[in-house]
């Protein structure tokens, strides 16, 4: 082959650079032709190289200089266009249907104590209490002291108290009455609160019962307050949530922090396996311990007794979750297996 003209071979190589800028690329489609066009195994650039043995010797780095430089403009400019058009490539390709509808996203739902926490809420809402919440990790004071439970009751035994390592100060508290002291001595009567929350005992895990459970302590003082007053608010609740028919009783009990104390229980049939076990065949179902404010109580938290009464309660929310949706065990409350949790309604 006799040695061509460089002068004409430049020209080819600088016409085929204008071609290469000139290009329209405005998609992924036309990219892809761009890069099969100029950067392609049988491209521009590679006809271009071919040339390159027929140059004369003398002009050859010249003309090698010249297509490194169109390679790379070639190059460049490839890439500012991929930046743009290819991951809009990738989309179209995989063809996505706009239209489509997306993906359900679960919903969660409640636990179902926190339902049950809800129910009692509103309930006592509805008749004028408010909520007042505390902390778990309370002093000695407050849960038990304050409360009119002297230094040897079997309550502060370490057997029952989880109490904070290396202390005798402070505890988890065991229930939520200490609710009840920090009010009465932050705020003048009339009170009337609720007060929802987790309390711990140190006692054996079984189907009945936990180490962590949780209950809604009540609490309401004013001038003339009386058993009649608790009663009827009591019948109120169990009448809200178990229905109008519900029959409830009250038995005779002690609490160092009430008196007279007592024990309510709602009566809930034996109309199944559940309510069997859970009622211990008796078809009656303790779901809370209630009395008086003991004066000595108010006393201790700086409310004068000759002025003013009262009444509290505390009631249990885990029993009344297990007869309401018909659980077997009262550790299915605390494992989070989403199979059990998924059943209870997100609302
Ligand atoms: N704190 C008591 C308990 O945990 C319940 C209770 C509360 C009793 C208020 C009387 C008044 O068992």
């Amino acid at each position: 082959m006799t040695n061509t003209d460089w002068t004409s071979i430049r020209d080819r190589f600088l016409e085929a650079q204008k071609g290469m800028e000139q290009e329209v690329v405005d998609s992924p489609a036309s990219l892809e032709q761009f890069r099969i066009k100029y950067l392609g195994t049988k491209g521009i650039l590679k006809d271009l190289s071919g040339y390159l043995k027929e140059i004369p010797v003398e002009n050859r780095k010249e003309a090698g200089k010249l297509l490194n430089q169109i390679k790379q403009k070639t190059e460049s400019l490839f890439q500012q266009y991929q930046q743009t058009y290819s991951s809009a490539g990738k989309a179209s390709k995989a063809e996505i249907d706009l239209s489509a509808p997306g993906y359900p996203l679960p919903l969660g739902s409640r636990h179902p104590v926190s339902l049950v926490m809800n129910q009692v809420i509103d309930i006592f809402k509805r008749i004028g209490f408010t909520i007042a919440e505390d902390r778990e990790i309370e002093d000695d004071w407050h849960n038990f002291t304050a409360l009119n439970t002297p230094d040897d009751h079997p309550a502060r035994d370490m057997q029952d108290t989880f109490y904070i390592k290396d202390s005798i100060q402070y505890l988890l508290r065991t229930h939520t009455s200490p609710v009840q002291a920090r009010v009465m001595t932050r705020e003048k009567p009339p009170i009337r609160i609720i007060a929802p929350g987790r309390v711990y005992r140190n006692e054996t895990v079984s189907a009945r019962s936990h180490c962590q459970f949780h209950q809604v302590e009540g609490l309401y003082i004013d001038e003339g307050v009386s058993f009649a007053d608790m009663k009827q608010t009591l019948l109120y609740y169990a009448r809200e949530q178990y229905g109008p028919e519900v029959k409830i009783r009250l038995r005779p009990s002690f609490f160092p922090f009430t008196e007279p104390s007592a024990e309510m229980d709602v009566y809930y049939g034996l109309a199944d396996e559940t309510a069997h076990r859970i009622t211990k065949g008796t078809g009656w179902l303790e779901i809370l311990g209630c009395g008086m404010v003991d004066p000595a109580v108010l006393v201790n938290c700086g409310i004068d007794p000759d002025k003013y009464s009262g009444f509290a309660f505390g009631m249990g929310i885990e029993r009344q979750v297990l007869l309401k949706y018909n659980v077997p065990d009262i550790r299915m409350l605390f494992e989070n297996d989403v199979r059990f949790l998924r059943q209870f309604s997100a609302i």
